[in-house]
């Protein structure tokens, strides 16, 4: 019997706690005891525990957020920041760690593992969905879900008052929530960061459809396109402050894209930011599946010390993938969504 670690790092989002129960019960099942670590990486260098027993893993399927805490904390640029955390997981008696997180947590992982040779584990979870190595990620379904049920709900206004009404969802490199529930929700224009449209084609093709009897405009923009002209001048993103740990907070770029179509067509625009909303909350039965599943396969992965690996979804198919696949590069949206999102439109 062996003592292991679960941790959640990075932004919240819906099905972490389905993927912690999974992970946990998965490893008792094979008689091991599980301990949480407080708030990501940080826990671990300060020592942050609670046990996860079978009686705290229950009833937590359904609940949004996670009950150990998150953060952005990266012991890789704190001081002593690694060796804290490699001493108290020594001393902790800790056989391994399932790390559940995207990029930043998952580099960490990988980080740790190649040039420490700490045994981790990783969970794939973001609403962002850019992770490589697996098709998708816990909560983006959820986000996806949110986000068109929102874009439903806008419809009604655009079409009651003739407006352009501009949704900025989350999304800061890739715009994978902005393709999926712009399509999802019938828009008429999607920015994403990797094709990033010139907001002149945008306002000509909104002045169309005006042209055409359609006197409503629905733009789904993700907080990460950077505003593009057709001379290929492109603004940078569009940053509000920079958080508790340096990283730049997006949002905005809605109001940038709003004021340029009323500037270019002189239609009356709202704009509606969907911010956190998007990642809270309830997931949905595609996402408590997705954790449950990658949760066990990381339960799996640890009690076998395939250090280094991360559980991933190919198809239908739970399987593993290196840390080091998953973290080389960020999956953008294929160009056959992009396209689909413009040939419906
Ligand atoms: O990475 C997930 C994400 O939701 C991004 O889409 C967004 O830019 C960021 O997190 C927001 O982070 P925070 O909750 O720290 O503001």
């Amino acid at each position: 019997m062996s003592i292991f670690g679960v941790l959640t790092g990075g932004g919240d989002c819906p099905g972490l706690n389905a993927a912690i129960r999974a992970a946990a019960r998965g490893l008792m099942a094979r008689d091991h005891d599980v301990v949480g670590i407080r708030d990501g990486w940080r826990g671990l260098a300060d020592a942050e525990m609670l046990p996860l027993t079978r009686r705290a893993v229950a009833g937590i399927l359904p609940r949004g957020g996670t009950i150990l805490g998150t953060s952005g904390y990266d012991p890789f640029r704190e001081e002593s920041g690694v060796q804290k955390l490699l001493d108290m997981s020594r001393s902790l008696g800790l056989e391994g760690v399932v790390a559940i997180g995207g990029e930043g947590t998952l580099g960490i992982a990988h980080r740790l593992h190649v040039e420490h040779g700490f045994p981790v584990v990783g969970v794939p979870k973001t609403i962002d969905n850019d992770l490589a190595g697996t098709d998708v990620t816990i909560g983006f379904d959820t986000a996806v879900h949110v986000c068109t049920d929102a874009i439903d709900r806008l419809h009604t206004t655009a079409e009651s008052h003739n407006r352009v009404m501009v949704i900025e969802v989350m999304g800061r490199n890739t715009g994978w929530i902005a393709a999926a529930s712009g399509i999802a929700g019938g828009a008429d224009v999607i920015l994403t960061p990797e094709a990033p449209a010139a907001i002149e084609d945008v306002c000509d093709h909104i002045r169309r459809r005006h042209d055409d009897g359609k006197d409503f405009s629905i733009v789904v923009v993700a907080e990460g396109y950077q505003l593009t002209r057709r001379s290929g001048e492109q603004d940078a993103a569009v940053v509000q402050d920079l958080d508790a740990y340096g990283y730049a907070r997006l949002g905005g770029i809605g109001r940038v894209v709003a004021d340029e179509i009323t500037r270019h067509t002189e239609f009356e625009t709202r704009v509606t930011v969907l911010g956190h909303v998007q990642r809270g909350g309830t997931p949905t039965a595609r996402d408590r599946l997705l954790a449950t599943r990658l949760g066990l396969k990381a339960a799996e992965l640890a009690a076998a010390g395939a250090w280094g690996r991360m559980a991933a979804v190919r198809g239908d198919e739970i399987l593993d993938v290196s840390l080091e696949e998953a973290t080389r590069a960020r999956r953008t949206v294929p160009r056959e969504w992009i396209d689909a999102g413009r040939i419906v439109a």
